[in-house]
């Protein structure tokens, strides 16, 4: 047995009965998937409600090695490298891009898997390709960024490769020429100043610790559930009712809602059941701060998605992965 709760950032007490890191992608030859598996990273983004009854095969391999390109520079970085220290480190070289995706939680390996994006950047927007493991075919492949269906918080690797491909390295792509993006509302008053890279980096750090609550400090998981993408029809109807709703759109159809607006005007911020409270400063985003257990969290994932559906008819989809005793929920927690 070996305890997961210091193997996830919302720290629910759960244990798996093998833990397996992997620091050399070829290791991956000799881990038995035959048994139930799941794939970890610093668990920023995935919750165990309860034991599981297999191994955690955490990726732990490092490297990161940069390739300077006459427009652009190609970053190979290995899927057990932190995000954010990438980033920082980048930064230090002169190597801009990645700024508005600073202080992310989490592993480059699972980067990909949900599209990670913040502050008008999203991972699509700076990939060339990944390498992985093929677990059926016990082989490591190369896909590009068309292989990998990029869409929000979404890829292939939640889709039709879930559970069927491990991440080993992932291979960015920045141009020389940096153009700032200044566009997300909080980061529109620089638009007017001289910015460089690292300035935006700032910003985006101080918006962040702002809002969001650092996971060392109180257990969380980040914004809890998708923000959802309703009909233009749909939104309309919402916004004729509620004026100062904020919408996104997506294209000439679809338009995306803010969760965390939901949340909020459902009455839940703050809302407590048991240790899981609805976070104050950030509707969108559950703690764990008072030693919950993974019966408390669903049955406050179920809560809100009732309450928010009784106000707006608006489903919310949990973003974080939620993994029980034989692996993940497949479609998380429908509403009730
Ligand atoms: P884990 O939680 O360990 O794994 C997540 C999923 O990816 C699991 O399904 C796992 O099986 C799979 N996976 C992990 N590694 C691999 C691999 N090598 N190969 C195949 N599958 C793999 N996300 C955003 O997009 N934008 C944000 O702004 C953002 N802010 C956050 C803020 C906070 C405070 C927190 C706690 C989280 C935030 N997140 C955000 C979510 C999280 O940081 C990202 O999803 C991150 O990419 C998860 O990395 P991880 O290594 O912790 O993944
Ligand atoms: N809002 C409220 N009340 C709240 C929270 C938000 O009214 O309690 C409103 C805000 O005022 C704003 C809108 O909702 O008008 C959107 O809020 P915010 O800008 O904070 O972003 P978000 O939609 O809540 C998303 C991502 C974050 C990402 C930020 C910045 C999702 C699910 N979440 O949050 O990603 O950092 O935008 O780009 O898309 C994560 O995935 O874990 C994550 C933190």
């Amino acid at each position: 047995m070996q305890s997961l709760q210091s193997l996830h950032t919302f720290a629910l007490p759960a244990n798996c009965q093998k833990l397996v890191r992997i620091t050399m992608s070829e290791q991956l030859h000799t881990v038995d998937f035959c048994q139930p598996f799941f794939i970890l990273g610093e668990g920023s983004n995935c919750v165990f409600l309860n034991d599981f009854e297999g191994t955690v095969i955490q990726m732990a391999n490092r490297g990161i090695d940069v390739k300077e390109l006459d427009d652009y520079y190609l970053v190979h970085v290995a899927a057990g490298e932190n995000w954010h220290q990438l980033v920082m480190k980048l930064l230090e070289m002169g190597i801009a891009g990645l700024e508005n995706l600073a202080l992310i939680p989490g592993t480059i390996g699972a980067a990909p898997v949900q599209n990670i994006g913040a502050y008008g950047v999203e991972l699509a927007d700076v990939f060339s390709h990944l390498v992985g493991f093929n677990i059926d075919e016990q082989t490591f492949e190369t896909l590009d960024k068309s292989a990998c269906q990029f869409g929000y918080r979404d890829s292939v690797f939640k889709q039709a490769l879930q559970g069927r491909f491990v991440i080993t390295e992932v291979v960015l792509k920045l141009p020389k020429q940096w153009q700032p993006v200044l566009e997300y509302g909080p980061l529109r008053d620089l638009q007017n100043t001289e910015v460089d890279a690292k300035q935006v980096a700032q910003r985006v750090m101080q918006i962040r610790r702002s809002k969001l609550p650092d996971p060392e400090l109180c257990a969380n998981a980040g914004s809890f559930f998708k923000n959802p993408v309703v009909s233009r029809e749909v939104a309309k109807t919402l916004c004729e009712r509620y004026q100062n709703m904020p919408t996104y759109p997506v294209d000439d159809e679809k338009v995306k809602l803010a969760a965390g607006w939901l949340i909020e005007q459902a009455g839940l911020k703050g809302h407590r059941i048991g240790g899981i409270r609805v976070y104050d400063k950030q509707a969108l985003v559950l703690v764990n701060d008072e030693q919950g257990d993974g019966e408390e969290l669903l049955a406050m994932i179920t809560y809100i998605q009732k309450t928010v559906f009784d106000k707006f008819m608006v489903e919310l989809i949990p973003e974080v992965r939620l993994i029980g005793c034989s692996g993940e929920f497949s479609k998380g927690v429908e509403h009730g």
